[in-house]
């Protein structure tokens, strides 16, 4: 069988990412150059700065990649980019250099979707995983739970309709002088403190259907902040109280599209996959009710370019490939 190298390239927010991934499965080179220290200065991604600085590390982290596989530029077979959802004019920096790498190197350009790629993590560290499967897609921009019959099938079943829960962590760590980004800001806070000092409400879950709503529970969180003269003492335990909310409301929901799907399997996936308080609760829970429950380690939930590449082979062995015009797009109306 041939060996099946694909270079990803993932620019879509505030990390500049190249990985090489064989055959979809092995990692042969992850290189991830944050840009969080940068932006943390603004308490949140500045876009026009995320794409410049895109531009200034896009050719090290490619090279640093090869590199890493001691493979030259073309023994690779394929060049994968994140073409959306994302910054626009991040997601531009990338599939500009990807183009002229797969021009030059006459290679085919292949197309992934950011999301596809965050679930396909999954894959790339577990290889027992059983379909049907019910995702939970959590991260900065997107909140959706999915029902996949088979790999790379996707029926949403509920989404946010307002922010996403990565967001709803960001804001919230925000107010509490915590810091960006506000996931592991509140992670660490939370491990100090203790939930149920404070109240915070479990919104929708009296609700049969599977969407969510975090707005309100920023707000009430807020609101119990503010009603405590923001006392610095209040912090940690209010950090581990919306922690606590956002995992039993993510759990709930997804085992209850679980059990009504007859899914054999949970899994989730996005930056919002890296929380203990849920990968936990979800395991604890699944488990629990006869699932089997995954999620990838920590260095493949938030973005990186090893699920874009591993995520690109399906779409090399169907030659689904993409054209020199291809787009950028900051949304998608499907999954
Ligand atoms: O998937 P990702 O890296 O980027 C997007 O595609 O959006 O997700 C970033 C989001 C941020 O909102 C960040 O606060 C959140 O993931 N996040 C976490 C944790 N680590 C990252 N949220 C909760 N707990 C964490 N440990
Ligand atoms: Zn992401």
């Amino acid at each position: 069988m041939k060996e099946v190298k694909i270079l990803g390239i993932e620019t879509s927010c505030d990390e500049t990412a190249a990985a090489i991934v064989q055959n979809g499965r092995h990692i042969l080179a992850n290189i991830v150059n944050s840009q969080i220290a940068i932006h943390q200065e603004f308490g949140g991604v500045v876009p026009e700065i995320a794409s410049r600085k895109h531009i200034e590390n896009i050719s090290l982290v490619v090279d640093a990649a090869f590199k890493q596989a001691g493979l030259a530029y073309d023994e690779i077979d394929a060049v994968a980019i994140t073409n959306a959802p994302g910054l626009v004019g991040a997601l531009l920096v990338g599939l500009s250099f990807a183009k002229g790498f797969a021009y030059a190197l006459d290679k085919p350009l292949i197309a992934v979707n950011h999301l596809h790629g965050h679930i396909y993590a999954n894959f790339l560290a577990h290889d027992d995983i059983e379909f049907p499967a019910v995702c939970l897609i959590v991260s900065g921009g997107h909140t959706s739970i999915l029902y996949m019959p088979a790999a790379g099938e996707y029926e949403v079943l509920g989404s946010t309709i307002d922010d996403a829960a990565g967001e709803a962590f960001d804001k919230v760590a925000r107010f509490l002088g915590l810091g960006y980004p506000g996931g592991p800001a509140i992670q660490k806070a939370a491990a100090e403190g203790q939930a149920g000092k404070y109240v915070l409400p479990r919104v929708f879950l009296n609700r049969q259907d599977l969407d969510f709503s975090f707005s309100g529970l920023k707000t009430a969180a807020m609101n119990q902040w503010k009603k405590n003269d923001m006392d610095p003492a209040m912090v940690n335990d209010l950090a581990a109280e919306f922690q606590q909310t956002l995992a039993e409301i993510l759990t709930v929901k997804t085992l209850r599209a679980a059990m009504l799907k007859d899914a054999r399997t949970v899994l989730l996936a996005g930056g919002v996959a890296a929380n203990d308080a849920l990968r936990i609760l979800m395991k604890n829970e699944g488990e629990a009710k006869g699932l089997k429950v995954y999620y990838p380690p920590l260095s493949l939930c938030t973005d990186n370019a090893a699920m874009i590449a591993g995520s690109a082979y399906f779409q090399y062995n169907k030659g689904d490939f993409a054209s020199l015009d291809l787009n950028a797009y900051a949304s998608l109306s499907s999954l």
